[in-house]
Protein backbone atom coordinates (compact mmCIF):
# COMPACT_ATOMS: atom_id res chain seq x y z
CA UNK A 1 0.00 0.00 0.00
CA UNK A 2 1.72 3.31 -1.10
CA UNK A 3 0.19 6.24 0.08
CA UNK A 4 2.85 8.91 -0.47
CA UNK A 5 1.05 10.56 -3.26
CA UNK A 6 1.35 13.79 -4.98
CA UNK A 7 -0.09 16.83 -2.96
CA UNK A 8 -1.64 19.87 -4.84
CA UNK A 9 0.98 21.67 -4.13
CA UNK A 10 3.01 19.49 -6.63
CA UNK A 11 1.10 20.89 -9.84
CA UNK A 12 0.74 24.34 -11.54
CA UNK A 13 -2.93 25.38 -10.87
CA UNK A 14 -2.92 29.06 -12.06
CA UNK A 15 -5.30 29.60 -14.67
CA UNK A 16 -6.27 25.95 -14.70
CA UNK A 17 -9.84 24.28 -14.11
CA UNK A 18 -9.52 22.12 -10.67
CA UNK A 19 -11.65 19.63 -10.20
CA UNK A 20 -11.91 19.20 -6.38
CA UNK A 21 -13.46 16.25 -4.96
CA UNK A 22 -14.76 16.73 -1.17
CA UNK A 23 -16.89 14.55 1.58
CA UNK A 24 -19.40 17.59 1.92
CA UNK A 25 -21.69 14.80 2.98
CA UNK A 26 -22.36 16.21 6.40
CA UNK A 27 -25.29 15.55 8.49
CA UNK A 28 -28.70 17.93 8.31
CA UNK A 29 -32.12 18.32 10.18
CA UNK A 30 -34.85 19.93 8.53
CA UNK A 31 -32.68 21.84 5.86
CA UNK A 32 -29.79 22.79 8.27
CA UNK A 33 -26.11 21.59 8.69
CA UNK A 34 -26.07 20.12 12.04
CA UNK A 35 -21.80 19.55 11.76
CA UNK A 36 -20.02 21.31 9.47
CA UNK A 37 -16.59 19.81 10.61
CA UNK A 38 -16.04 17.97 7.16
CA UNK A 39 -16.67 21.83 5.20
CA UNK A 40 -14.20 23.20 7.62
CA UNK A 41 -11.46 20.32 7.36
CA UNK A 42 -11.83 20.74 3.15
CA UNK A 43 -10.77 24.59 3.47
CA UNK A 44 -7.46 24.44 3.69
CA UNK A 45 -7.15 23.27 0.15
CA UNK A 46 -9.99 25.45 -1.69
CA UNK A 47 -7.87 28.48 0.24
CA UNK A 48 -4.86 27.16 -1.40
CA UNK A 49 -6.56 26.55 -4.54
CA UNK A 50 -7.89 30.20 -4.94
CA UNK A 51 -4.67 31.98 -3.22
CA UNK A 52 -3.12 30.19 -6.46
CA UNK A 53 -5.42 31.23 -9.43
CA UNK A 54 -6.89 28.01 -10.04
CA UNK A 55 -10.77 27.65 -11.74
CA UNK A 56 -12.13 26.15 -8.41
CA UNK A 57 -15.14 23.20 -9.40
CA UNK A 58 -16.21 21.32 -6.25
CA UNK A 59 -17.68 18.08 -6.04
CA UNK A 60 -19.54 16.03 -3.24
CA UNK A 61 -22.11 13.66 -2.60
CA UNK A 62 -24.38 14.10 0.18
CA UNK A 63 -26.86 11.19 1.83
CA UNK A 64 -28.35 8.69 0.23
CA UNK A 65 -30.31 9.36 -3.43
CA UNK A 66 -32.84 7.22 -3.22
CA UNK A 67 -35.45 9.44 -5.14
CA UNK A 68 -34.22 10.88 -8.27
CA UNK A 69 -33.05 14.77 -7.38
CA UNK A 70 -34.30 14.81 -4.07
CA UNK A 71 -34.24 18.33 -3.41
CA UNK A 72 -33.60 17.06 0.09
CA UNK A 73 -29.85 16.19 -1.17
CA UNK A 74 -29.39 19.34 -2.78
CA UNK A 75 -25.65 20.84 -2.10
CA UNK A 76 -27.17 24.23 -2.26
CA UNK A 77 -26.92 24.27 2.10
CA UNK A 78 -23.21 23.13 1.84
CA UNK A 79 -22.58 26.56 -1.01
CA UNK A 80 -23.93 28.74 1.33
CA UNK A 81 -22.03 27.09 4.66
CA UNK A 82 -18.98 27.42 2.56
CA UNK A 83 -19.60 31.19 0.99
CA UNK A 84 -19.67 32.00 5.05
CA UNK A 85 -16.77 30.04 5.90
CA UNK A 86 -14.68 31.56 2.51
CA UNK A 87 -16.06 35.33 2.91
CA UNK A 88 -16.54 34.76 -0.80
CA UNK A 89 -19.14 33.80 -3.38
CA UNK A 90 -19.45 30.15 -4.29
CA UNK A 91 -21.26 29.58 -7.69
CA UNK A 92 -23.83 26.70 -7.11
CA UNK A 93 -24.41 24.43 -10.50
CA UNK A 94 -28.20 23.49 -10.75
CA UNK A 95 -26.66 19.87 -12.01
CA UNK A 96 -23.34 17.48 -12.14
CA UNK A 97 -21.86 17.66 -15.78
CA UNK A 98 -25.22 19.38 -17.65
CA UNK A 99 -25.46 22.17 -19.86
CA UNK A 100 -25.65 24.45 -16.41
CA UNK A 101 -22.43 23.19 -14.91
CA UNK A 102 -20.86 23.32 -17.94
CA UNK A 103 -21.82 26.43 -18.76
CA UNK A 104 -20.78 27.98 -15.54
CA UNK A 105 -17.18 25.66 -15.28
CA UNK A 106 -16.63 27.32 -18.68
CA UNK A 107 -17.02 30.89 -17.01
CA UNK A 108 -14.92 30.87 -14.24
CA UNK A 109 -12.24 33.12 -13.50
CA UNK A 110 -9.05 32.42 -11.89
CA UNK A 111 -9.88 32.18 -7.90
CA UNK A 112 -13.35 31.81 -8.92
CA UNK A 113 -15.39 28.62 -6.54
CA UNK A 114 -18.50 26.78 -7.63
CA UNK A 115 -19.66 23.99 -6.36
CA UNK A 116 -21.76 20.87 -8.53
CA UNK A 117 -24.81 19.59 -7.23
CA UNK A 118 -25.06 16.23 -5.65
CA UNK A 119 -22.72 13.33 -7.43
CA UNK A 120 -24.81 10.83 -6.54
CA UNK A 121 -27.72 12.01 -8.94
CA UNK A 122 -26.13 10.64 -11.23
CA UNK A 123 -26.61 6.86 -11.64
CA UNK A 124 -23.22 6.32 -13.01
CA UNK A 125 -21.44 7.75 -9.57
CA UNK A 126 -21.52 5.11 -7.38
CA UNK A 127 -21.20 2.68 -10.61
CA UNK A 128 -18.40 4.27 -11.17
CA UNK A 129 -19.11 4.95 -15.14
CA UNK A 130 -16.63 5.62 -17.40
CA UNK A 131 -18.74 7.86 -19.28
CA UNK A 132 -19.40 9.96 -16.68
CA UNK A 133 -15.66 10.13 -15.40
CA UNK A 134 -15.13 11.49 -18.58
CA UNK A 135 -17.40 14.11 -18.31
CA UNK A 136 -16.47 15.37 -14.90
CA UNK A 137 -12.75 15.21 -16.45
CA UNK A 138 -14.07 17.09 -19.68
CA UNK A 139 -15.31 20.61 -17.00
CA UNK A 140 -11.27 20.47 -16.00
CA UNK A 141 -7.43 20.10 -16.51
CA UNK A 142 -6.44 18.89 -12.74
CA UNK A 143 -8.22 16.65 -10.51
CA UNK A 144 -7.42 16.84 -6.50
CA UNK A 145 -9.12 14.26 -4.23
CA UNK A 146 -9.73 15.85 -0.98
CA UNK A 147 -12.52 13.47 0.36
CA UNK A 148 -10.96 10.88 2.91
CA UNK A 149 -14.17 10.30 4.67
CA UNK A 150 -14.99 8.84 0.65
CA UNK A 151 -11.74 7.39 -0.37
CA UNK A 152 -12.83 3.99 0.56
CA UNK A 153 -15.25 4.48 -2.48
CA UNK A 154 -14.45 3.73 -5.93
CA UNK A 155 -17.08 6.12 -7.52
CA UNK A 156 -16.67 8.16 -10.82
CA UNK A 157 -15.49 11.44 -8.56
CA UNK A 158 -13.58 9.77 -6.47
CA UNK A 159 -11.37 7.28 -8.48
CA UNK A 160 -12.59 7.00 -12.14
CA UNK A 161 -11.97 10.37 -12.95
CA UNK A 162 -8.39 10.09 -12.03
CA UNK A 163 -8.16 7.73 -15.50
CA UNK A 164 -8.41 10.90 -17.27
CA UNK A 165 -6.90 14.20 -15.47
CA UNK A 166 -3.83 14.30 -14.02
CA UNK A 167 -4.45 13.36 -10.64
CA UNK A 168 -3.31 14.48 -6.93
CA UNK A 169 -3.96 14.96 -3.62
CA UNK A 170 -5.65 17.89 -1.02
CA UNK A 171 -4.28 18.93 2.22
CA UNK A 172 -6.71 16.89 3.99
CA UNK A 173 -5.89 13.54 2.47
CA UNK A 174 -2.61 14.52 3.18
CA UNK A 175 -3.13 15.03 6.48
CA UNK A 176 -5.04 12.33 7.42
CA UNK A 177 -3.13 9.53 5.67
CA UNK A 178 0.40 10.90 7.02
CA UNK A 179 -0.74 10.60 10.77
CA UNK A 180 -2.63 7.49 10.67
CA UNK A 181 -0.06 5.79 8.10
CA UNK A 182 2.75 7.01 10.59
CA UNK A 183 0.63 5.60 13.13
CA UNK A 184 0.62 2.17 11.95
CA UNK A 185 3.40 1.70 10.15
CA UNK A 186 5.88 3.48 12.60
CA UNK A 187 4.14 4.28 16.49
CA UNK A 188 5.86 5.54 18.96
CA UNK A 189 5.11 2.64 21.14
CA UNK A 190 3.72 1.37 23.91
CA UNK A 191 1.02 1.60 21.47
CA UNK A 192 -2.50 0.48 22.53
CA UNK A 193 -5.95 0.74 20.13
CA UNK A 194 -9.23 0.80 21.48
CA UNK A 195 -12.10 -0.65 19.59
CA UNK A 196 -15.79 -0.44 20.38
CA UNK A 197 -19.06 -0.29 18.77
CA UNK A 198 -21.58 -2.89 18.41
CA UNK A 199 -20.40 -5.74 16.47
CA UNK A 200 -17.49 -7.73 15.88
CA UNK A 201 -18.74 -8.57 12.07
CA UNK A 202 -17.63 -4.82 11.72
CA UNK A 203 -14.39 -4.88 12.91
CA UNK A 204 -12.99 -8.63 12.45
CA UNK A 205 -10.02 -7.03 9.88
CA UNK A 206 -9.27 -4.29 12.47
CA UNK A 207 -8.79 -6.45 15.17
CA UNK A 208 -7.06 -9.01 13.09
CA UNK A 209 -5.03 -5.92 11.76
CA UNK A 210 -4.08 -3.98 14.73
CA UNK A 211 -3.03 -7.40 16.38
CA UNK A 212 -0.16 -7.30 14.11
CA UNK A 213 1.11 -3.66 15.09
CA UNK A 214 -0.19 -2.65 18.89
CA UNK A 215 1.09 -3.36 22.14
CA UNK A 216 -2.23 -3.37 23.69
CA UNK A 217 -5.83 -4.08 22.25
CA UNK A 218 -8.81 -2.44 24.43
CA UNK A 219 -11.87 -3.58 23.31
CA UNK A 220 -15.10 -2.47 24.51
CA UNK A 221 -18.28 -1.80 23.55
CA UNK A 222 -21.41 -4.48 22.40
CA UNK A 223 -18.71 -6.15 20.45
CA UNK A 224 -16.68 -7.27 23.73
CA UNK A 225 -19.67 -9.44 24.86
CA UNK A 226 -18.89 -11.86 22.28
CA UNK A 227 -14.92 -11.68 23.04
CA UNK A 228 -16.51 -12.59 26.87
CA UNK A 229 -18.61 -14.85 25.98
CA UNK A 230 -15.38 -16.79 23.81
CA UNK A 231 -14.61 -16.79 27.46
CA UNK A 232 -16.90 -18.79 28.22
CA UNK A 233 -19.05 -16.14 30.61
CA UNK A 234 -22.46 -16.48 29.84
CA UNK A 235 -23.57 -12.42 28.93
CA UNK A 236 -27.56 -12.59 29.22
CA UNK A 237 -29.55 -10.52 26.53
CA UNK A 238 -26.43 -9.07 25.87
CA UNK A 239 -25.22 -8.29 22.26
CA UNK A 240 -23.83 -11.22 20.96
CA UNK A 241 -22.10 -12.22 17.32
CA UNK A 242 -22.79 -16.19 17.91
CA UNK A 243 -21.35 -17.10 14.52
CA UNK A 244 -18.04 -15.10 15.79
CA UNK A 245 -17.44 -16.81 18.79
CA UNK A 246 -14.85 -18.98 17.09
CA UNK A 247 -13.20 -16.07 15.60
CA UNK A 248 -12.79 -14.29 19.12
CA UNK A 249 -11.20 -16.87 20.44
CA UNK A 250 -8.98 -16.84 17.26
CA UNK A 251 -8.22 -13.81 18.12
CA UNK A 252 -7.52 -13.95 22.08
CA UNK A 253 -5.13 -16.68 20.82
CA UNK A 254 -3.32 -14.51 18.34
CA UNK A 255 -2.89 -12.09 20.85
CA UNK A 256 -0.91 -14.44 23.33
CA UNK A 257 0.85 -15.44 20.60
CA UNK A 258 2.23 -11.93 19.43
CA UNK A 259 2.47 -11.13 22.90
CA UNK A 260 -0.03 -8.29 22.87
CA UNK A 261 -2.11 -7.32 25.69
CA UNK A 262 -5.73 -8.04 25.82
CA UNK A 263 -8.01 -5.97 27.88
CA UNK A 264 -11.01 -6.81 27.89
CA UNK A 265 -14.06 -5.77 30.56
CA UNK A 266 -13.93 -6.61 33.83
CA UNK A 267 -17.25 -5.29 34.81
CA UNK A 268 -20.37 -3.88 32.71
CA UNK A 269 -23.22 -1.52 33.42
CA UNK A 270 -26.67 -3.70 32.90
CA UNK A 271 -30.43 -2.78 32.25
CA UNK A 272 -33.56 -4.74 31.98
CA UNK A 273 -33.86 -4.05 28.32
CA UNK A 274 -32.43 -1.36 26.24
CA UNK A 275 -33.05 2.11 26.37
CA UNK A 276 -36.44 3.37 24.67
CA UNK A 277 -36.09 6.27 23.59
CA UNK A 278 -32.46 6.07 23.11
CA UNK A 279 -32.06 8.90 25.37
CA UNK A 280 -34.41 7.97 27.80
CA UNK A 281 -34.71 6.87 31.51
CA UNK A 282 -33.05 4.15 32.58
CA UNK A 283 -32.59 1.91 35.70
CA UNK A 284 -29.00 0.17 35.89
CA UNK A 285 -26.48 -1.64 37.73
CA UNK A 286 -23.23 -2.68 37.46
CA UNK A 287 -22.07 -6.35 37.67
CA UNK A 288 -18.72 -8.24 37.14
CA UNK A 289 -17.91 -9.11 33.62
CA UNK A 290 -18.65 -12.68 34.30
CA UNK A 291 -21.86 -12.43 36.19
CA UNK A 292 -24.16 -10.59 33.64
CA UNK A 293 -27.91 -12.21 34.73
CA UNK A 294 -29.23 -13.99 32.42
CA UNK A 295 -31.96 -11.34 31.95
CA UNK A 296 -30.10 -8.40 31.57
CA UNK A 297 -28.04 -7.02 29.05
CA UNK A 298 -24.76 -5.00 28.95
CA UNK A 299 -25.05 -1.47 27.78
CA UNK A 300 -21.66 0.13 29.06
CA UNK A 301 -18.28 -0.73 30.45
CA UNK A 302 -18.47 -0.43 34.33
CA UNK A 303 -16.12 1.49 36.55
CA UNK A 304 -13.24 -0.78 37.18
CA UNK A 305 -12.95 -1.27 33.46
CA UNK A 306 -12.94 2.20 32.85
CA UNK A 307 -9.89 2.48 35.35
CA UNK A 308 -7.94 -0.02 33.18
CA UNK A 309 -8.66 1.14 30.29
CA UNK A 310 -7.57 4.44 31.12
CA UNK A 311 -4.68 3.41 33.09
CA UNK A 312 -2.94 1.09 29.61
CA UNK A 313 -3.87 4.67 27.77
CA UNK A 314 -1.52 7.04 30.62
CA UNK A 315 1.29 4.83 29.89
CA UNK A 316 0.70 4.89 25.74
CA UNK A 317 2.68 6.92 23.44
CA UNK A 318 0.50 6.05 20.64
CA UNK A 319 -3.48 5.40 20.72
CA UNK A 320 -5.53 4.80 17.91
CA UNK A 321 -9.84 4.87 19.23
CA UNK A 322 -12.69 3.56 17.18
CA UNK A 323 -15.96 3.25 18.38
CA UNK A 324 -17.39 4.02 21.77
CA UNK A 325 -17.77 1.81 24.93
CA UNK A 326 -21.31 1.43 25.30
CA UNK A 327 -25.11 3.66 24.22
CA UNK A 328 -23.03 6.54 24.77
CA UNK A 329 -26.37 8.79 23.20
CA UNK A 330 -27.74 7.92 26.95
CA UNK A 331 -26.16 10.57 29.60
CA UNK A 332 -26.48 7.25 32.07
CA UNK A 333 -24.50 4.75 29.36
CA UNK A 334 -22.15 7.36 28.43
CA UNK A 335 -19.79 6.95 31.30
CA UNK A 336 -17.58 4.80 29.54
CA UNK A 337 -17.69 6.59 26.18
CA UNK A 338 -16.31 9.65 28.60
CA UNK A 339 -14.02 8.01 30.42
CA UNK A 340 -12.23 7.02 27.33
CA UNK A 341 -12.26 10.20 25.29
CA UNK A 342 -11.04 11.82 28.60
CA UNK A 343 -8.36 9.47 29.09
CA UNK A 344 -7.28 10.16 25.67
CA UNK A 345 -7.57 13.90 26.28
CA UNK A 346 -4.96 13.40 29.38
CA UNK A 347 -2.72 11.29 27.74
CA UNK A 348 0.65 12.29 26.79
CA UNK A 349 0.50 10.65 23.28
CA UNK A 350 -0.57 10.81 19.75
CA UNK A 351 -3.98 10.42 19.89
CA UNK A 352 -6.01 9.51 16.81
CA UNK A 353 -9.64 8.50 17.18
CA UNK A 354 -11.08 6.89 13.69
CA UNK A 355 -14.06 8.91 13.44
CA UNK A 356 -17.97 8.04 12.73
CA UNK A 357 -19.06 8.04 16.26
CA UNK A 358 -16.29 7.73 18.47
CA UNK A 359 -15.55 11.41 16.69
CA UNK A 360 -19.12 12.38 17.44
CA UNK A 361 -18.52 11.62 20.68
CA UNK A 362 -15.59 13.11 21.44
CA UNK A 363 -16.64 16.63 19.65
CA UNK A 364 -20.18 16.13 21.61
CA UNK A 365 -18.44 16.30 24.95
CA UNK A 366 -15.85 18.56 24.14
CA UNK A 367 -12.75 16.61 23.75
CA UNK A 368 -12.10 17.23 20.55
CA UNK A 369 -9.37 20.04 20.91
CA UNK A 370 -7.67 18.13 23.01
CA UNK A 371 -7.18 15.04 20.35
CA UNK A 372 -4.06 14.68 18.10
CA UNK A 373 -6.30 13.82 15.50
CA UNK A 374 -10.06 13.28 14.82
CA UNK A 375 -10.70 12.04 11.45
CA UNK A 376 -13.01 13.26 9.12
CA UNK A 377 -13.88 9.09 7.76
CA UNK A 378 -15.75 6.81 9.06
CA UNK A 379 -15.45 4.16 7.13
CA UNK A 380 -12.83 4.96 5.42
CA UNK A 381 -10.79 5.56 8.43
CA UNK A 382 -11.93 1.56 9.72
CA UNK A 383 -10.35 0.47 6.31
CA UNK A 384 -7.64 2.26 6.68
CA UNK A 385 -6.65 0.86 10.22
CA UNK A 386 -7.70 -2.86 8.23
CA UNK A 387 -4.63 -2.12 6.39
CA UNK A 388 -6.78 -2.20 2.75
CA UNK A 389 -5.69 -0.03 0.04
CA UNK A 390 -8.08 3.05 -0.40
CA UNK A 391 -8.94 3.06 -4.09
CA UNK A 392 -9.96 6.98 -4.12
CA UNK A 393 -5.92 7.55 -2.83
CA UNK A 394 -4.57 4.70 -4.47
CA UNK A 395 -5.43 6.01 -7.88
CA UNK A 396 -3.71 9.42 -7.77
CA UNK A 397 -0.61 9.84 -9.11
CA UNK A 398 3.04 8.86 -6.88
CA UNK A 399 5.70 11.54 -5.44
C1 LIG B 1 -19.22 8.76 5.06
O1 LIG B 1 -19.98 9.55 5.63
O2 LIG B 1 -18.75 7.76 5.64
C2 LIG B 1 -18.79 9.05 3.66
O3 LIG B 1 -19.23 10.29 3.24
C3 LIG B 1 -19.20 7.97 2.71
O4 LIG B 1 -20.57 7.91 2.58
P1 LIG B 1 -21.28 6.59 2.05
O5 LIG B 1 -21.21 5.58 3.14
O6 LIG B 1 -22.70 7.00 1.70
O7 LIG B 1 -20.52 6.14 0.83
Amino acid sequence: MNYNKKSVESVDVKGKRVLCRCDFNVPTKEGKITSDKRIVAALPTIQYLVEHGAKVILCSHMGKVKVDWDPALSLKVVADRLSELLGKEVIMAKDVVGEDAKAKAAALKDGDVMLLENVRYMKGETKNDPELSKELASMADIFVNDAFGTAHRAHASTAGVADYLPAVCGYLVEKEVSIMGKALADPTRPFVAILGGAKVSDKLNVINNLLEKVDTLIIGGGMAFTFLAAKGYSVGKSLLDTEKIDYCKDMMAKAEEKGVKLLLPIDTVVAASFPNPIDGPIEVKTVDADKIPDDMEGLDIGEKTRALFAEAVKSAKTVVWNGPMGVFENPTLAKGTIAVAQALADADAVTIVGGGDSAAACEQLGFADKITHISTGGGASLEFLEGLELPGIACLEDK
